[in-house]
């Protein structure tokens, strides 16, 4: 598994990243799972060579980090980047976020939420560390508080010992140049998928400008790029409200994932793999976050690393998800 600079900080992470939002379960995505299984899946990824794993407390209101925690007792701590984020809160308010379940979550960015933040994720994760502690959405009002102030508390934390690098998800690009000219920032988080290129117009273009490593997040739109969702599926949960799951919608990129197949069988691999080895061909500081909830999908999904599509094929799989935006 290739593995990139983060920043100045002296890590390097591996191209891919396990992200453990449905490990975490709830009703976002398919209830709980076993805890064995939320082992079993994050050990695997460490196992064939994925050092960094993401987490939140609002991944099902701190189960997520609960599960990592507990992957991280059979791990070798010192060679795990964990990556937790911070600003999405349940037990105190701020502005109105998410709602899951009959529980509402609120965005709150203010130093005095992040310092209880992290102790609570220090807890949860079982460690004294956090390697990459992000910004999980950002600040608006009516409880705004300025980036100055929020990524202040972060450095703070970050001359205390408690974190080691700083990153931000769900940015523009005025908030990139907002953590740049008020302390750092090491790595940036946003949902980058074939279907869902955006982040290509501006925010490519000013991590590469800037050294800052770009994350990309639900690649395989939350498992519909997988092959397995069939033209019937009702979604729920997270996937409910999502544009490609809807009505009309489904159908046309199951129809685009058959075609697909020449391309599985040239590179000898399934389609969750070609989807992830897309984006992993978009660029050298591009990595990706792949969700997974058993150690089978961990072992077919790390195959997109040493997939190299070539430059006809990439061009291709993006001529035909663009199609389906006309
Ligand atoms: N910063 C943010 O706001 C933000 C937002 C979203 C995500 N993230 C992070 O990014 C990570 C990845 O995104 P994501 O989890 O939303 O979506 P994803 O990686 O696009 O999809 C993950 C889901 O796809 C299915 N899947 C994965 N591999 C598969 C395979 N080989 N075969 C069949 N199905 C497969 C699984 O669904 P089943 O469980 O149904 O099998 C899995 O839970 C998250 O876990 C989280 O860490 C961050």
């Amino acid at each position: 598994m290739n593995k990139i600079k983060l920043g100045t900080t002296g890590m390097e992470v591996s191209k891919m990243g396990l992200g453990t939002w449905a490990i975490g379960g709830g009703p976002a995505w398919n209830g709980d799972l076993e805890t064995q299984t939320c082992i079993d899946t994050i050990c695997k990824a460490v196992e064939v060579g994925i050092n960094l794993i993401d987490t939140a407390p609002g991944y099902n209101f701190g189960n997520s980090e609960v599960m990592v925690g507990k992957a991280l007792e059979h791990l070798d701590r010192d060679k795990v980047i964990v990556e937790t984020k911070c600003g999405i809160v349940w037990d105190r308010k701020g502005s109105l976020f998410n709602k899951v379940g009959d529980r509402q979550l609120y965005k709150n960015l203010t130093p005095d939420s992040i310092y209880e933040e992290i102790d609570k994720s220090l807890e949860r994760l079982g460690t004294d560390h956090v390697d990459i502690y992000m910004t999980h959405w950002q600040s608006v009002e009516p409880c705004f508080t300025p980036i100055s102030e929020t990524l202040g508390a972060l450095m703070d934390l970050k001359r205390q010992g408690k974190i080691c690098a700083i990153g931000a998800a769900n940015v523009n690009v005025d908030h990139i140049r907002d953590y740049l000219e008020h302390g750092e920032l090491d790595i940036v988080q946003g949902k980058y998928s074939i279907l869902d290129r955006a982040v290509e117009e501006e925010l490519v273009p000013i991590c590469k400008e800037n050294g800052i490593v770009l994350q990309a997040y639900s690649p395989l739109e939350q498992g519909l790029l997988t092959g397995t969702i069939t033209k019937d599926y009702v979604p729920t949960g997270a996937r409910a409200n999502k544009k490609w799951y809807q009505k009309g919608n489904l159908e046309r990129v199951v129809d685009m994932l058959e075609e697909w197949r020449p391309l599985c069988e040239k590179y000898g691999c399934g389609i969750p793999t070609l989807a992830l080895a897309w984006v992993l061909a978009q660029g050298d500081h591009v990595t990706l976050l792949s969700g997974a909830t058993s150690a089978d999908q961990v072992e077919q999904n790390v195959r997109a690393a040493d997939v190299r599509l070539s430059e006809e094929d990439v061009a291709w799989m993006r001529e035909k998800a663009e199609s389906l935006d006309r």
